[in-house]
């Protein structure tokens, strides 16, 4: 970030909004981007820049945002705006934390996700030559945004809301993204000034800029990618936020030296962690909280959440790999094996079609095709431990809580009830009788029946 020197600046974000058009029981800040919610995302793009205070302004009963904003920012501030009159209004009710305090103010809305730090920090710094500064963006289509009216030197003179823009002002293109950075010492005043004489009837943030201009004071406008500043206010538009987020941690990812066959299919969590070399093939999903490092493949249909994968490991083609999970270095996890909760040794395989749960497996063992770790009681879970270079027949049902010993060997489909001791042989399943010549009298004894 260019300019590296700290500027002091609080921030206020305002999520009390309804979100009507989501057509939602979920506050609309609450839904997510790549995984995490979106006031969850802003509240990332603020953080590498240390803001003094961090304020949110919500609505009665939306609890629900205020635990997702502390576990991403602990110390923020929550403030209550008891009736939507408008964003100048919900600006105003979060003066109570921010009584003289005289740097800048940031103001954000909770639903801009796509937001980084990088325009952020530009934002900020441009109030050290202006007494506001709006984030502003060139859209092909405006209607609907707040228009940016420039006087002859391109200084911002005034925010007209579409709904009261003349023929004349609603042809302009350059709109308002609703992040603007504030003199501190300026704001509450400007904003007491605020009327409702508009189409809405509403106290428009926006106004701020003409009073401001009328008292002399400097309005500029700070150019913004308009992708960035999409704010999400339809299901249509979150999933083109997705689109747009999916896209920026591909790059990354490709960035970092991870080869993705074809990035388009492949899923991305905002907290996936990819080492170098690894290899991602098509259609592939991560949930949250998967590092994979050097060397790892994934192959095609894998499903992936909350697990570490380490160097080298193979998964897929179609493993699920569940939450709580470790894969070994160099271990194997092939086609429809899912893994929970279980930690796999270095060098092991589960190489077909298994359920492996609370488990851990040692080094070297080998999980035979068709292999359940019985985990559940009905009641309660139970932990199956599989001792280094053990080998486990396929189709054998191994029932929790039970330990195989290291190098032991499970004969194929056993229903393992009972500890087996290291290097023991275990055969658990009815014996085998054969029946010289039987076969010839069984069908004749149908035929004739
Ligand atoms: C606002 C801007 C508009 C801009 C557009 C960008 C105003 C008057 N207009 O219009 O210039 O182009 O955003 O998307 O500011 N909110 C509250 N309390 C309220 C009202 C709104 O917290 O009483 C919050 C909403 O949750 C939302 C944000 O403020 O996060 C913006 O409100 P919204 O009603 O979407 O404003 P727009 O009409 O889109
Ligand atoms: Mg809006």
């Amino acid at each position: 970030m260019g300019n590296t020197h700290k500027h002091n600046f609080a921030a206020i974000i305002l999520a009390a909004g309804k979100g009507t058009r989501m057509r939602s029981a979920l506050p609309k800040v609450l839904h997510r981007v790549a995984g995490q919610p979106m006031i969850a995302h802003v509240l990332a793009a603020l953080s590498p820049l240390a803001p003094e205070k961090t304020i949110v302004v919500t609505a009665p009963g939306m609890k629900a945002v205020e635990e997702e904003a502390l576990r991403k920012a602990k110390n923020c501030r929550f403030v209550i705006q008891e009736e939507q009159k408008g964003t100048g209004h919900a600006v105003a009710c979060a003066q109570k934390e921010l009584v003289d305090y005289h740097d800048t103010v940031l103001v954000l809305y909770g639903d801009i996700p796509l937001i980084t730090p990088h325009t952020l920090h530009h934002l900020i710094h441009a109030t050290e030559s202006a007494d506001i500064v709006v984030l502003g963006m060139h859209l092909a289509n405006p209607a609907g945004y707040g228009r940016l009216v420039l006087d002859g030197n391109g200084q911002l003179e005034e925010i007209v809301e579409d709904r009261d823009a003349n023929a004349e002002q609603r042809k302009i293109t350059l709109c308002n993204s609703g992040i603007m950075a504030v003199r501190g010492k300026l704001l509450f005043p400007l904003l007491s000034r605020l009327t409702t004489t508009n189409a809405a009837g509403e106290y428009y943030l926006t106004d701020i800029v003409s009073l401001a201009d009328a008292d002399g004071l400097h309005c500029h406008v700070a150019a913004a990618d308009a992708t960035e500043v999409m704010g999400i206010n339809s299901r249509d538009q979150l999933a083109q936020a997705e689109y747009f987020m999916q896209q920026r941690l591909r790059s990354a990812a490709l960035e970092q030296g991870a080869t993705l066959i074809d990035p388009m299919t492949v899923y991305f969590h905002v907290d996936t962690q990819l080492g170098q070399d690894v290899t991602i093939y098509p259609q592939v999903v991560f949930g949250p909280g998967v590092t994979v490092e050097e060397g790892a493949e994934i192959r095609s249909f894998s499903h992936i959440e909350g697990a570490h994968i380490h160097k080298n490991a193979v998964i897929g083609p179609f493993a699920r790999i569940r939450p709580g999970s470790i894969v070994g270095e160099g271990a194997h996890v092939g086609n429809f094996v899912e893994l929970k909760k279980t930690d796999l040794g270095k060098g092991a395989k589960a190489n077909h079609l298994s359920y492996v749960g609370d488990a851990t497996v040692g080094e070297g063992a080998n999980i035979g095709a068709g292999t359940i770790t019985c985990n559940y009681d009905g009641k309660a879970k139970h932990q199956t431990v599989i001792g280094a270079g053990a080998f486990i027949g396929s189709n054998s049902s191994l029932v929790a809580p039970v330990t195989i010993g290291d190098g032991a060997i499970i004969g194929a489909g056993s229903v393992v009830t009972q500890d087996v001791d290291a290097d023991a042989l275990a055969i658990a399943r009815p014996q085998q009788i054969n029946k010289p010549g039987k076969a010839s009298e069984f069908r004749q004894r149908k035929k004739s029946s």
